[in-house]
């Protein structure tokens, strides 16, 4: 009897203006082109009433307390859990463009806010199998184009989130060099995906984020 493998969670981190987003994209068409069932999700998820308030936030039309909002990013992955659960556990991958490492990375990297803290509310939401780290010094993406009009796109927020995220690394990120072009940084992202869909780990349970 064949066993039924589980989808894999699949994430793309960086920073600002690392082309994540384009990436996204790019290992979308590759997965449909090769007739691979899959999804694509984004975090902050704007929809939601949850998200429409962090869109508020990132928009600089509302404030709030830094410890605050970093739980509103966090329970905009909570309330899409179950929907991640029923995805992955019918076969199908979800490829994520930003997760709970944008949540740490960023919320850290203010002051006074405690990265040991900012991890604690995303403690049981499932750990992806793969983390892909768009790598890009902030000074060079920032001659990719201006930073717009959002909170926390400026380059001093932009090297501290740099450095949060590689405190953040562990066995299941692979860093690739985002300073390359589209095409190349491409290729170095679906090989890695098309590995983390080949592997034996998606026959068995997925962990949670400790
Ligand atoms: P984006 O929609 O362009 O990816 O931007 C979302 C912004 O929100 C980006 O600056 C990163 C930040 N962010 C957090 O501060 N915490 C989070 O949990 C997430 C997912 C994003």
């Amino acid at each position: 009897m064949e066993i039924m493998k589980r989808g894999a969670l699949i994430v793309l981190e960086g920073c600002d203006r690392s082309g994540k987003t384009t990436q996204c994209q790019k290992v979308m068409s590759w997965l449909k082109q090769s007739n691979i069932e899959s999804h694509f999700m984004r975090f902050p998820e704007r929809s939601t009433t949850i998200g429409s308030l962090i869109g508020k936030y990132l928009e600089c039309s509302a404030e709030l307390e830094d410890h605050a909002i970093h739980l509103l990013f966090s329970a905009n992955r909570w309330e899409l859990l179950p929907d991640m659960k029923k995805l992955l556990g019918k076969g199908t991958n979800i490829i994520v463009d930003r997760y709970s490492y944008s949540g740490i990375a960023f919320s850290a990297a203010k002051p006074n806010m405690d990265l040991t803290w900012c991890q604690k509310s995303d403690s049981g939401l499932l750990k992806p199998d793969l983390v892909i780290f768009l790598d890009i010094d902030p000074t060079v993406a920032q001659t990719r184009g201006e930073y717009g009009v959002e909170r926390y796109e400026n380059l001093e927020m932009q090297k501290l989130v740099r450095s949060n995220y590689l405190k953040l690394k562990d066995e299941t990120w692979k860093v690739v060099d985002a300073s390359r072009s589209v095409e190349e940084v491409t290729r170095d992202v679906c090989q890695l995906v098309k590995e983390a869909l080949d592997s034996k780990s998606l026959l068995t349970e997925i962990k949670q984020l400790t």
